[in-house]
């Protein structure tokens, strides 16, 4: 068994971005999965249901209700439900994940929706070239061991004009709302998270990763090196979190 001091570096090196982080990250969410969403909402006052539907709207997906949708790592898919549940929704969404224990523990959520569950590494989609309509991911972005590949394969399931949301934490500008944010992150979040969790590193891993994660501006550039127009950012809740969204326009610059 490893020892806690083991566990930590392990964490830490895979929110740096090591070689390990794939390996790290799957093993963390399937062993956490059947206490995710309780965590989740808890953890986060149940604001992340409101960031979801704000991502989702993001999304556009009005204009081709009848589309093809990839939800990028998916986890216990609330992204693809809150999506398909929408009764002017008639197309399907791909929900992909390589922890398969998450994508079970949320297997009820859309018994009847037009959802479409399916293990895959996010870095390689089993998806055809320039076929949806849109794709998103929340808080998959900062869990990628390779964030630029990531963003490509999203660039080539889409089709032209087709939308990229991306949904992740980010830092709020006002030092006293940073403080009491990286206060709660640092220090409430992990305590609680390992208490309800049960899990070691899960939530200890979280706000390192958030910290390693690019900040707006550059998220944003590197969306738009990968060959998306347009690209917007709306700040959430202070700050506390971001949407960015951009459409595809043709091959990569
Ligand atoms: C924090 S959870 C987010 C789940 C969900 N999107 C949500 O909004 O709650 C991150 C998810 O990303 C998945 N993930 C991380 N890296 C991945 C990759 N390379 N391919 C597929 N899934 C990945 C994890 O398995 C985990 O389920």
């Amino acid at each position: 068994m490893p020892s806690v001091q083991t566990e930590r570096s392990e964490a830490l090196a895979a929110a740096a971005g090591s070689v390990e982080k794939r390996a790290y990250v799957r093993r963390v969410f399937s062993e956490i999965a059947p206490r995710y969403d309780l965590l989740n909402h808890l953890l986060s006052f149940s604001i992340d249901k409101r960031w979801r539907r704000r991502a989702v709207a993001a999304l556009g997906w009005d204009r081709d209700p009848n589309g093809i949708y990839v939800d990028l790592c998916a986890g216990t898919l609330d992204v693809a439900n809150e999506l398909a549940r929408n009764p002017r929704f008639a197309g399907t969404v791909l929900g992909t994940d390589f922890a398969e224990p998450m994508l079970r523990a949320g297997r009820e959520k859309i018994a009847s929706r037009p959802v479409a569950p399916i293990v895959a590494d996010a870095l390689s989609l089993p998806i055809r070239g320039s076929t949806a309509s849109g794709a998103i991911v929340a808080f998959g972005a900062r869990n990628l061991d390779d964030l630029d590949a990531g963003i490509a394969e999203a660039h080539r399931v889409l089709r032209d004009g087709g939308t990229f949301v991306i949904l992740e934490f980010s830092t709020p500008r006002l030092p006293i709302i940073r403080s009491l944010y990286r206060f709660y992150f640092h220090r409430v979040l992990p305590a609680l998270g390992r208490l309800v969790s049960r899990h070691p590193t899960a939530y200890r891993y979280l706000p390192l990763s958030v910290d390693n994660f690019p900040g707006e501006q550059e998220l944003a550039r590197r969306m738009t090196q990968a060959g998306f127009a347009n690209v917007r950012v709306t700040r959430l809740s202070f700050g506390i979190a971001a949407i960015h969204a951009g459409e595809r326009r043709g091959a990569a610059a």
